[in-house]
């Protein structure tokens, strides 16, 4: 066990510098990483960005190349049994059986995890009622759907009801009302059952209904906080104006008002600190007949874009498979 050294609670997670490399590859190049009991924890970031490898690290599947972790005060190299017996892991890979029903596939799990044998049917019930599948457990896993299998793995990553449960990209492939389901499982696992969680995603909606968020690119943690300090640090917000001489508005803006703004058709836009409260000067100062007023705060698409130089989503098109499957 480590001496923090620091006073409160223990964190559930804490990584110090950890890299990992393949040969050339540097996948993930020192990261720091501290996850509080009971967090949402979400890791943003595009594909390649080093993600599933440092969840690898964190749940002792891949052995890092320097630096140190530990879950619930267990070091993830020294003491991998128990931090294993610590986690819950759902991959990105579906790794189901499709010939097995859903009530075997976990009662199989939870004869693997050593869940004693006493007390697996009632664990394999509970956690097929957590995620709604009860209903479900007779049927194959193969009829499932996409949303209904990814639910299925979640019941199987908190069998044997772990402190930390791992998923990566959860929701990646599912279409937007399995997605729905699929969070309000992770919500009520996290709020009603206490279990922290830490999910990768890129779908930057999705990270919104994070306590924090880290973004992650090139194998670096660029940035983390929670979603609104995240995007008060941009600070600024987008004013977008409609008005029926642009160019002249745009002229008095920059004249009068010191701003930089940008013609696009009929509507001027520009960044400025507390736009709201920018509006009433837009009207007393300028002359131009103005038909409308948008006032945009920024968004974490705003964040991502000013931390790392591109949309989130920018080059995944590439790395996804033709099939239009889910992107690795
Ligand atoms: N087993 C491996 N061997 C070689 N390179 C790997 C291996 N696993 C991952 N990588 C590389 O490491 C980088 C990070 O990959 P990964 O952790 O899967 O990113 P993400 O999950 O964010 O998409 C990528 O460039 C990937 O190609
Ligand atoms: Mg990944």
């Amino acid at each position: 066990m480590e001496d923090t050294g620091a006073p409160g609670p223990r964190p559930m997670l804490r990584a110090r510098g950890l890299a990992k490399s393949f040969g050339e590859v540097e996948a993930v190049r020192g990261v720091d990483l501290e996850i509080a009991p009971g967090e949402l924890f979400g890791l943003l970031g595009p594909n390649g960005a080093g993600k599933s490898t440092l969840i690898g690290m964190l749940s002792t599947l891949i052995t890092p190349t320097s630096g140190s972790g530990s879950i619930a005060g267990f070091d993830i190299v020294r003491e991998r049994v128990d931090v294993r017996r610590s986690i819950g892991l759902v991959f990105q890979e579906q790794t189901l059986d499709r010939y097995l029903t859903g009530w075997y596939n976990l009662r199989f799990h939870a004869e693997v995890y050593g869940v004693p044998a006493d007390e697996v049917d009632d664990r394999v019930e509970e956690a097929l009622r957590d995620v709604g599948l009860w209903e479900e457990r007779d049927r194959l896993a193969g009829t499932y759907s996409g949303g209904m299998r990814r639910r299925l793995e979640i019941a199987r990553g908190i069998l044997h009801r772990p402190a930390l449960l791992f998923l990566d990209e959860p929701t990646a492939g599912l279409d937007p009302r399995s997605r729905e389901a699929v969070w309000d499982r992770i919500r009520e696992l996290n709020e009603l059952g206490g279990t922290t969680v830490l999910m990768t995603t890129h779908y930057l909606e999705e990270a919104e209904n994070c306590d924090r968020i880290a973004i992650i690119d090139g194998g670096r943690v660029v940035t983390s906080g929670s979603p609104a300090e995240l995007k008060a640090c941009i600070g600024q917000d987008r004013v977008e104006v409609v008005a029926r001489a642009p160019e002249a508005l745009r002229n008095e803006l920059r004249d009068k008002l010191g701003v930089h703004p940008v013609v696009e058709g009929d509507t001027v836009w520009f960044t400025v600190e507390q736009g709201r409260l920018f509006v009433p000067r837009l009207f007393s100062e300028t002359t131009a007949e103005i038909t409308s007023v948008q006032v945009r705060a920024p968004s974490l698409d705003d964040v991502f874009l000013e931390y790392t130089g591109r949309g989130i989503n920018a080059g995944a098109v590439e790395a996804a498979p033709a099939a239009g499957g889910p992107a690795r």
